[in-house]
């Protein structure tokens, strides 16, 4: 398949074994989940009670696909009964948000797996938050408890980049998105020691970039000194005492695209990622690649692939996905038709999933244990609701669960994808969701009746 060989080559599949394999083993990860759990109302318990009383009478319908089985009774209050094997994955954009305002039914459906301890995940290709100021932010739009156990966001993964032999903790990364300046200290919460912005070298640096900047006053506001200078050519300086940047990251969708393209552009021309120098190898024809990245110059990161993504105007708009697709344009035309290799996580990548995966099942088995359900037993299902066919449901098709989890594409009709608007050509082959509702709400409804769910109704 053409396309994909393309994408193989230009998305040099995220060497992320070093991103999944340093993964927080469960005891490790959530000293939160256990406190999360614990601190659901008083209401949610009783209200657990009361649907208890309606199961242990006896009403276990089983529409359950899994006829053969006995149809399962499911408790909601702890201990009794097995631990719902299914939970869900929800994106955010498109499915439980339009930007800010919650999608009617979106916000009933979380609070109503909070309330029958049916564990999810909020799995996003949104990002330029902190997960701690983005779980505060989301629960209180949606009005129910969330916590930084049971989120991913585009960037999460990254963390895992200052761990292990190639750790980059104290390496210079340069670091761009909608508010470069917020991503810093995100990449610093992360661990990163060393993180540099564009405002940073455009300070230092005015003629780096000819024109008037677009974000002149938040460059000014949020650039801090250059931890060391910008190679000169003529001025003697030893190229080891220059700053070099060893990794680059984009980290939700820039604003800047002039200036962090030029930025972005000048590294991968640069030799071994010095500001300011151009590699002698670039264009050598006799070098694999003619030279292009052959050079020590920077890995380029970035944190979702999405094209499109749903807001609340009514035709889906720009993601990072546009931003990566107009530097490799620049670039193929800088190197005569040259992929450019970097390396993009996020929905629809596995190593993603992979994440979101084992994220979910820590904190699945902690939520189930806190309710007393010593033996949560397996995650057998998990439900992918999301609106974007080629990150969403492509990324729930292809993932091969490490665990044996079966992960089913549930596409809602809530954002970029509607029939109208992409129709039926955009939901072909990996694209294919396993079935297409209205919304959250009815993902929800379909995913309980398919799992033989015998609790309270949604
Ligand atoms: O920038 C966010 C966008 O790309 C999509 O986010 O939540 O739909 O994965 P989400
Ligand atoms: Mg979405």
């Amino acid at each position: 398949m053409r396309g994909s060989r393309i994408l193989g080559t230009a998305f040099a599949r995220p060497n992320l074994t070093a991103l999944t394999s340093s993964l927080p083993s469960p005891s490790q990860v959530s000293r939160h989940t256990r406190s999360a759990a614990s601190s659901l109302p008083r209401a949610t318990q009783k209200h657990a009670r009361t649907a208890q009383f309606s199961t242990s009478a006896g009403k276990t319908g089983s529409l359950s696909r899994r006829n053969d089985q006995e149809s399962r009774k499911y408790s909601t209050k702890s201990t009794q009964g097995e631990a719902p094997p299914f939970a869900f994955a929800f994106d955010i954009d498109g499915v439980l948000l339009h930007v800010a305002t919650p999608i009617p039914g979106a916000p009933e459906a979380l609070k109503f797996l909070n309330e029958n301890n049916i564990p999810f995940i909020l799995l996003t290709n949104g990002g330029g938050k902190h997960e701690t100021e983005r779980v505060k932010d989301l629960s209180q739009k949606l009005g129910i408890e969330l916590t930084t156990d049971n989120f991913v966001q585009s960037h999460t993964p990254f963390r895992q980049l200052v761990e292990g032999p190639n750790s980059l903790r104290e390496k210079t990364i340069l670091v761009t998105g909608a508010n470069a300046e917020k991503c810093r200290l995100i990449a610093e919460a992360y661990g990163f020691r060393n993180v540099v912005t564009p405002a940073d070298i455009l300070k230092a640096h005015p003629e780096v970039f000819p024109f008037d900047p677009l974000l002149d006053t938040v460059y000014t506001a949020t650039a801090r000194p250059l931890p060391k200078p910008v190679f000169t050519p003529g001025s003697g300086m030893n190229l080891k005492d220059a700053l070099k940047i060893d990794a680059m990251f984009v980290f939700n969708d820039p604003r800047d695209w002039a200036y962090d393209i030029q930025l972005i552009t000048d590294l991968l021309l640069s030799q071994e990622g010095y500001v300011g120098t151009y590699s002698p190898k670039n264009g050598d024809a006799a070098l694999p690649s003619c030279g292009w990245q052959q050079d020590g110059q920077p890995t380029l990161y970035f944190s979702n692939a999405d094209l499109l993504w749903s807001t609340g105007f009514h035709l889906p708009r720009f993601g990072q996905g546009a931003f990566q697709a107009a530097v490799a344009g620049v670039w193929r035309r800088l190197t005569n038709g040259h992929e450019l290799q970097r390396r993009v996580i996020g929905k629809p990548y596995s190593e993603t999933y992979q994440f979101a995966e084992r994220v979910l099942a820590t904190h699945r088995h902690d939520v189930l244990k806190s309710r007393g359900h010593h033996e949560p037993g397996t995650l057998k299902s998990v439900y992918m609701v999301g609106d974007n066919p080629e990150s969403d449901i492509a990324g729930a098709n292809d993932y091969q669960s490490e665990a044996g989890t079966e992960w089913s594409s549930v596409l809602v009709r809530t954002g970029v994808w509607s029939p109208e608007h992409s129709g039926e050509k955009a939901i072909q082959g990996r694209f294919k969701p396993k079935v297409i509702v209205d919304d959250a709400r009815e993902a929800v409804r379909w995913a309980l009746k398919r799992e033989g769910w015998t609790g309270p109704a949604l």
